[in-house]
């Protein structure tokens, strides 16, 4: 039986993908690879937003060429967005890979493997399936229900951020039926999921694939939706909205429907009015604050978080400041914030990368300084405070903790006597401590015992070596 392992570089998403990409070897009957050494094959799932994510590509099978070099019919296949960018070219100048498939050909994945292994040459397979595509389903593993799946509700981006490579890696926006997304989240319910994250480039610009493309944002309607007929949820979450889909109808959903988490990340890229319309993101800053400041209304103690790009071309100490006023008047209870990096296919490519590397890393560091100080101060704000903790399971460096995250997405540590396991639960907490980047709670209700739990799931090697995040 064939053992495989798998690297997963970048977003969500490509966590999502690294698990359908098992699935689907676990279909064909491969196994998990319980130690590196004994894979037979080793799918890099990469992503290629940041040039970084590209190196660590290069440096990942540097690592492993030895293996190869020991084990010549150990496969090699890269996955994911960078797989998508390059295609066939990826396997003339990266001489260890010998399968490279796109996003829309996970499934795939097996036969190719197999052609190679049967002494076949190696092998790309990047179509998008633009006329007739098909969503990967998240399935439960049976007898090991986990608190928390990802379902993709759209795909592909048809927005043209100058910075942004998705939409080539990723092809045009396509949806999914409220029906199948609905039957999707019903099933994992009855498997034991109780918190979805929905999944799209940009996920709230969702309406129907029978409606036109282009045509006005649903997706509150989908929200509201999946509450009622899913109502074994405890929580659902989207990633990543645009802020120009923040409708009205969708911050009165975030008013009205419990199940919505008080927590929204809203990339802004830049405070800079100039910058943004550079960036083709489509909103002013005072759009942005406005949909912000919406959401904010919404609910008691909601938060926002943020992603945010220093050192785009042409950026001025005066275009930062504007990003640094924003920052500080949003109050982000956090920001991931990357310096600038040019990508094949982007249109600011046809600017200058003139914001010098030393500048980009001093607004880097200056940007998180802020971000730290308001993260620090939104953490202590909750001590003593109550909190609604989903648990996801135990703690990986305590083993009398166990680790979930509040109904604001911090993330709380819950100490739990011996003898009892809230994986999966709603448990109310009080906050008796703030970390750096996350809260310690004590438990005020009762905790149920820890059952007969099954054995844990054979685990993949992979899950011992780090898990690359760009
Ligand atoms: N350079 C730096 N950061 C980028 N991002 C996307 N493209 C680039 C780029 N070329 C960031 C954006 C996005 C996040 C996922 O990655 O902030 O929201
Ligand atoms: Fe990239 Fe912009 Fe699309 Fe997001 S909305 S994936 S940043 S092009």
């Amino acid at each position: 039986m064939p053992r495989f392992l798998i690297q997963t570089f970048g977003c969500q998403m490509n966590v999502h993908d690294s698990r359908r990409i098992e699935e689907v070897l676990y279909e064909r009957g491969y196994e998990a690879a319980t130690e590196p050494e004994h894979a037979d094959l080793i799918v890099f799932n990469t992503c290629s937003v940041r040039e970084k994510a590209d190196h660590k590509l290069r440096s990942m099978l540097g690592t492993f060429r030895e293996w190869k070099e020991r084990k010549p019919d150990l496969v090699f296949a890269v996955a994911g967005c960078m797989a998508q960018q390059q295609g066939e070219a990826m396997l003339s100048h990266l001489d260890l890979v010998d399968v490279v498939i796109g996003p829309d050909n996970i499934p795939e994945l097996p036969d190719l493997v197999r052609q190679v292994m049967d002494g076949g040459p190696p092998v790309a397979r990047t179509v998008f399936d633009l006329d007739a595509p098909s969503f990967l389903i998240a399935r439960v593993r049976p007898g090991h229900p986990e608190a928390s799946a990802y379902v993709t509700v759209m795909k592909g981006c048809d927005e043209r951020c100058t910075y942004c490579i998705v939409p080539y890696t990723r092809g045009a926006e396509r949806y999914r039926s409220a029906a199948d997304i609905v039957a999707e989240i019903k099933v994992l319910c009855a498997g034991g999921v109780r918190e979805i994250t929905l999944l799209g480039q940009t996920v709230n610009s969702w309406h129907e694939p029978s409606e036109p493309v282009g045509s006005e944002s649903r997706f509150a309607e989908l929200l509201r939706r999946i509450a009622v007929e899913a109502p074994e949820l405890l929580r659902l979450r989207y990633t990543s909205p645009h802020p120009r889909h923040i409708t009205d109808e969708l911050v009165r959903a975030h008013a009205e429907l419990d199940v919505l988490p008080a927590h929204v990340h809203l990339p802004v890229q830049s405070g800079s009015d100039r910058i943004l319309r550079m960036m083709l993101r489509r909103y002013r800053q005072k759009d942005y604050l406005e949909r912000a400041r919406a959401l904010l209304q919404a609910r008691p103690s909601f938060t926002l978080a943020t992603d945010i790009i220093v050192g785009f071309p042409t950026e001025t100490e005066s275009d930062f400041q504007d990003t640094l006023t924003l920052v500080r008047e949003v109050g982000y209870s956090s920001v991931f914030a990357f310096k600038y990096s040019p990508r094949p296919h982007t249109p600011a490519l046809r600017l200058p990368d003139d914001v010098s590397e030393e500048l980009k890393t001093e607004r880097l560091a200056r940007l998180f300084e802020v971000a730290d100080e308001l993260q620090s101060r939104h953490l202590q704000s909750l001590v003593g405070s109550r909190v609604q903790v989903l648990v996801e399971g135990p703690s990986k460096s305590n083993p009398l903790r166990y680790t979930g995250r509040s109904e604001r997405h911090e993330i709380v540590h819950l100490e739990v006597p011996e003898g009892h396991d809230p994986t999966g639960q709603l448990i109310a907490a009080r906050v008796i401590e703030a970390n750096k980047r996350s809260l310690l709670a004590a438990p005020l209700q009762a905790l149920p015992p820890s059952a007969a739990r099954p054995p844990a799931p054979k685990r993949n090697a992979s899950m011992r070596l780090p898990v690359v995040m760009s």
